[in-house]
């Protein structure tokens, strides 16, 4: 078991520590509101700490659970406190009626993040395609994820079967702007009649 560190004290943070520390790992949250974090480590439980923002994490598994607009800014305010972490971010930058994403091909919010990180920071994309209900429910989930080198995604592998889930490695960073799309379509099938606790997989 390891320990890993969540950057964010929302929802998203709260549904990735709890899959975690339920499966026996320690958390960290990090939140620029200390009693929000505070709040989100003990919604969490299992001995869940709070740590400084900004400080060096002390997981080398590094959740990003912020909104997308921020996330860059987040990242170089840390700067070289991220060096040699992997680095997770969750976000989906929807527009305004979640029917398309903001960013363009070549440049999706991880592409962004990992230009502004450290270099000897491996980014990653996951989580964005599942609703954080479906994510806190214990249960078997397909997570698809992107981004970082091949031993990046090796060890984030590792860590999702910890999970109990299913990790369906896509690819390199070039692949991270269509898993944002692929939250659109997430999107879709959810106000269409898929509900909130649909999930995709794959066979
Ligand atoms: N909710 C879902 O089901 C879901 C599913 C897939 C992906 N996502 C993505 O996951 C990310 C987090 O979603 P969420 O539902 O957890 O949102 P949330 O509940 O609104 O929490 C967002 C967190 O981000 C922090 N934050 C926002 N802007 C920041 C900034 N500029 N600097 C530092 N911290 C900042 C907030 O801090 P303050 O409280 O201090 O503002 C809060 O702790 C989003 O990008 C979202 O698109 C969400």
């Amino acid at each position: 078991m390891s320990i890993i560190t969540i950057i964010g004290a929302g929802n998203m943070a709260t549904a990735i520590g709890s899959r975690a520390a339920e499966h026996g790992h320690t958390v960290e949250i990090m939140s620029r509101d200390t009693v929000k974090a505070q709040a989100a480590a003990d919604r969490i439980g299992h001995g869940t700490t709070v740590g400084t923002f900004g400080a060096r994490p002390a997981g080398d598994i590094v959740f990003l659970a912020v909104l997308y607009a921020g996330a860059v800014d987040v990242v170089e305010q840390y700067g070289d406190a991220l060096a040699g972490k992997i680095i997770v971010e969750t976000t989906n930058p929807f527009n305004a009626d979640a029917t398309g994403v903001v960013t363009t091909p070549g440049n999706s919010v991880t592409q962004q993040i990992a230009a502004a990180a450290p270099a000897s920071t491996q980014v990653l994309k996951a989580f964005n395609t599942v609703f954080r209900g479906v994510l806190a429910a214990e249960g078997p989930l397909d997570v698809f994820f992107a981004g970082g080198d091949a031993d990046a995604r090796a060890r984030f592998a590792a860590f999702l079967t910890s999970l109990g889930m299913r990790p369906l490695d896509a690819g390199g960073l070039e692949t991270t702007h269509a898993l944002e799309w692929v939250g659109i379509l997430l999107m879709g099938l959810a106000r269409n009649g898929g509900g909130f606790d649909v999930a995709f997989g794959a066979k």
